[in-house]
């Protein structure tokens, strides 16, 4: 059997302190090596090209999301539902859980999205410097989280177990793991209970719906729940923190913005094209593939750096730039194949909204010091007055 080829060789990472540098790496991957090795996790091959990742999220038969899409794993070796099913088992979960997630359903929802958002940015009137990192993180943990039904009286709970997940995972695999068990153990808890007792959340929605003729069963309720958990609540918090991250540093944007609230949701989709908090996602192999004369083996792992693509210039003029008014954007942060994210329409609008009753209640603010555009840690605004 031929050794495989694994070059060329980039150290490519795309979590935690890796990401303050990831725009350049981005460059210079798809400037020399569009198709590249990196030994970490196990080993990967990154695509950094739009159009590679393209055909990739098209060919599923070959770039399989068996046995996770997750690298490393969220603490767990069980499949997420539907993220980690290949086609066609797959269809039957996207039939039962799109309903729950259409744009209408996710529009009845932005009147307790602004509710919400009133009420952590009242904590803020008459303070100087703020740290806005929670107020992106309980945002759409509320928001969210009363629409699953899970009991926003163990909120605190939840974010440690999502701060063990993903974001110590890269640096402790014990942690994520042991949070991991205890988030299902909670679930299992939380099923059990809402299947004695239903209520008009998701997740009792869920255990009364039909899957291929069928009730779901616990251990799928279980796969799922875990995979809404992890998928629903740091991603869009990621995003309402890159957006006051970079608003915070551009003045003259945020004047603009800020005095036209119709300019928002354009913001948020070069928020979302240029700083998204899924920067890639895994595959792997079921056959040996060649691209630039560089073979690639059954077996191994492939990362698709949606980020890169994003920043690919085949596709995006100037893509380095900002242009909060950006026209077309097909940017690809959530997907694009057949596992296209599910909860974009809720993501866009909590979104949106967030960043809607910010800048209306605070048009003016900076970064009190500098910060990091990803992850949990502070983000220190001054608000002016
Ligand atoms: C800005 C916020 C978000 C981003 C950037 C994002 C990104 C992604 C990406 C990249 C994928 C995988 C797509 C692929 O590999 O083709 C995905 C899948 C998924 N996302 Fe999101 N997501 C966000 C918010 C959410 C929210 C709020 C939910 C809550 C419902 C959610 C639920 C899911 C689910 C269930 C899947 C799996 C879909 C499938 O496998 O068929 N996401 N998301």
């Amino acid at each position: 059997m031929t050794e495989p080829s694994r070059a060329p060789k980039f150290d490519f990472d795309f979590h935690g302190a890796a990401l303050d540098s990831v725009f350049d790496d981005y460059d210079e991957m798809l400037r020399e090596c569009p198709v590249s090795w990196s030994d970490r996790y196990g080993g990967f091959w990154t695509l950094s090209r739009y159009d590679d990742i393209h055909a990739a999220e098209h060919d599923w038969e070959t770039f399989s999301v068996a046995p996770s899409m997750i690298l490393p794993t969220f603490g767990t070796d069980r499949p997420l539902i539907p993220l980690d099913i290949d086609p066609p088992a797959l269809t039957p979960y996207r039939q039962l859980l799109l309903p729950f997630f259409t744009a209408t359903k996710m529009d009845a929802l932005i009147p307790r999205t602004r509710q919400v958002a009133r009420e952590l940015l009242g904590d803020f009137e008459g303070q100087d410097i703020v740290d806005v990192s929670a107020f992106c993180r309980l945002l759409p943990a509320m928001v969210f989280g009363e629409y699953c039904g899970f009991p926003m009286d163990d909120a605190a709970q939840f974010d440690q177990w999502v701060e063990d997940i993903v974001f110590a995972r890269t640096d402790d695999e014990a942690v994520a793991r042991a949070a991991a068990d205890d988030v299902y153990d909670y679930f299992r808890g939380l099923i059990a209970a809402r299947r004695r007792d239903p209520g008009t959340d998701l997740i009792s929605a869920l255990l009364a719906a039909d899957h291929a003729g069928q009730p779901l069963d616990d251990e799928e309720m279980l796969d799922i729940s875990y995979l809404l958990f992890v998928a629903g609540l740091e991603t869009t918090a990621g995003t309402i923190r890159a957006g006051l991250w970079y608003l915070g540093q551009h003045a003259d944007e945020l004047a603009a913005v800020a005095k036209d609230a119709s300019l928002i949701p354009a913001a948020t989709e070069e928020f979302l094209r240029v700083l998204s908090p899924v920067q890639a996602m895994a595959r792997t192999l079921k056959r040996d593939v060649e691209i630039d004369n560089i073979t690639m083996r059954e077996g191994e792992r492939v990362v698709l750096a949606f980020g890169a693509a994003n920043r690919d210039p085949d596709h995006f003029a100037c893509p380095h730039e900002v242009q909060l008014d950006r026209a077309p954007n097909r940017h690809i942060s959530f997907g694009i194949g057949a596992h296209r994210c599910l909860g974009s329409n809720l993501a866009r609008r909590e979104v949106n909204t967030a960043l809607q009753e910010f800048l209306g209640r605070f048009p003016r603010f900076e970064l009190a010091e500098p910060a990091p555009w990803h992850g949990i840690g502070p983000l220190r605004i001054r608000l002016l007055p």
